[in-house]
């Protein structure tokens, strides 16, 4: 796609009827996404499928949601350089990396270790050949001394517009309340019934929190169950309240109606009918680490013709069996399959090893896995 055709804006989202004063979106996704039912997975109560996996041809899944307005935020509206966090084998720097190559823009990036499945591999293939630079440490402990560390280089080059994990802030977020009106849309058109629960999973809480605040504007009664894939501190209740609360006062800020404001989140939340809960029995030894249920949950989707991976979206799967099959799904159940599942190997350059940073280059293979 040519730079230009990189920056037209997006018309017809939906919020540009919600708010009197809509920021700018740019059309980087193929939207509405499909519903699809899945038989498959049906065990007493019946499951349909939102497949955010075709949301882009270039790479889609949930964060090309977020992207579409940030990237055409003021904020992110320079030539310069974008930095943010991941592990070193995040979908969301993928992600960042390939909407950014469009345009020339180089991607910075603070990381830290992950185990690396194939998968993770090739993010992390593809996020050096496509010129992404780290700063590195071993811990998500230790980030602020990445992030130290980059204060210092940057100083006397050009310091990277910051963007915060996942592209999960107040105006990323948008994406996702966008992605809760259109599915209240295709529930209206009558493409899928009401879900009587949506499973989601959950890092950095910006699709979930948005999706919620998307499904209580159009009036969406349902339940939320996010599926952390990451631990306790990472992941929890008071950081989704957080994030909530900002993607709430973005909206706000942008004209969100009297009638929908007055009552702040809660009463937004609570006058739909949309309540949420957080499940962190997938989360395993931690972060990024492979569980056996979300492998066997990956597998069988792959039978089924969608792939997912072993972090977010298998976990997430897992999960949603396990429900089903003790009885606390009663369905209608959406899974939301926020992962890409795109073929990265056209972006992989022989010899992509060399570009790591050498603290990390000696580790990768004690981080390999399978
Ligand atoms: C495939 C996938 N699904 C879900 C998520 C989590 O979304 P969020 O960070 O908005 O909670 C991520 C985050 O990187 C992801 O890569």
């Amino acid at each position: 796609m040519s730079e230009a055709g990189a920056r037209r804006l997006r018309e017809d989202h939906g919020l540009g009827s919600r708010l009197s004063r809509p920021p700018p979106c740019l059309a980087l996704a193929t939207l509405p996404t499909p519903l699809e039912r899945a038989r498959w997975l049906d065990d007493g109560a019946e499951v349909w499928v939102k497949r955010d996996d075709q949301s882009s041809a270039l790479y889609g899944g949930g964060k090309v949601r977020k992207l579409e307005w940030l990237l055409a935020s003021e904020r992110f509206g320079g030539s310069g350089p974008i930095v943010s966090v991941g592990g070193i084998a995040s979908n969301h720097l993928v992600a960042l990396a390939l909407f950014l190559q469009r345009t020339g823009r180089p991607l910075h990036a603070l990381t830290f270790e992950q185990p690396l499945t194939p998968h993770g591999r090739m993010n992390l293939a593809a996020l050096m050949s496509l010129g992404a630079r780290f700063w590195h440490v071993r811990r998500r402990a230790a980030l602020p001394w990445a992030w130290l560390g980059y204060q210092l280089w940057a100083k006397p080059v050009v310091r990277g517009e910051f963007m915060a994990p996942g592209a999960s802030d107040g105006r990323g977020g948008l994406g996702f309340v966008e992605a809760g009106l259109e599915l209240a849309r295709q529930i209206a058109e009558g493409a899928a019934p009401r879900p009587g629960q949506i499973y989601i999973t959950g890092g950095s809480a910006g699709a979930a929190a948005g999706l919620a605040l998307g499904l209580a504007i159009a009036g969406v009664s349902t339940e939320l169950r996010i599926v952390a894939a990451v631990e306790r501190w990472g992941f929890n209740g008071l950081l989704l309240r957080r994030m909530l609360g900002q993607i709430f006062a973005e909206l706000v800020a942008h004209g969100l109606g009297d009638s929908l404001g007055r009552g702040g989140v809660a009463g937004l939340l609570a006058g739909a009918g949309v309540t949420w809960s957080i499940d962190h029995t997938q989360v395993g030894p931690g972060y990024g680490a492979p569980t056996a249920a979300g492998a066997e949950a990956v597998r069988l989707a792959a039978q089924h013709g969608l792939h997912l991976e072993t972090t977010y979206t298998g976990k997430c799967l897992a999960a949603l069996r396990g429900d089903l099959r003790g009885g606390r799904a009663q369905g209608p159940v959406i899974f939301w399959n926020t992962h890409a599942g795109a073929d990265l190997r056209r972006w992989v350059k022989p010899g992509w090893e060399a570009a790591l940073p050498q603290r990390l280059a000696r580790r990768v293979e004690a981080l390999s896995l399978g």
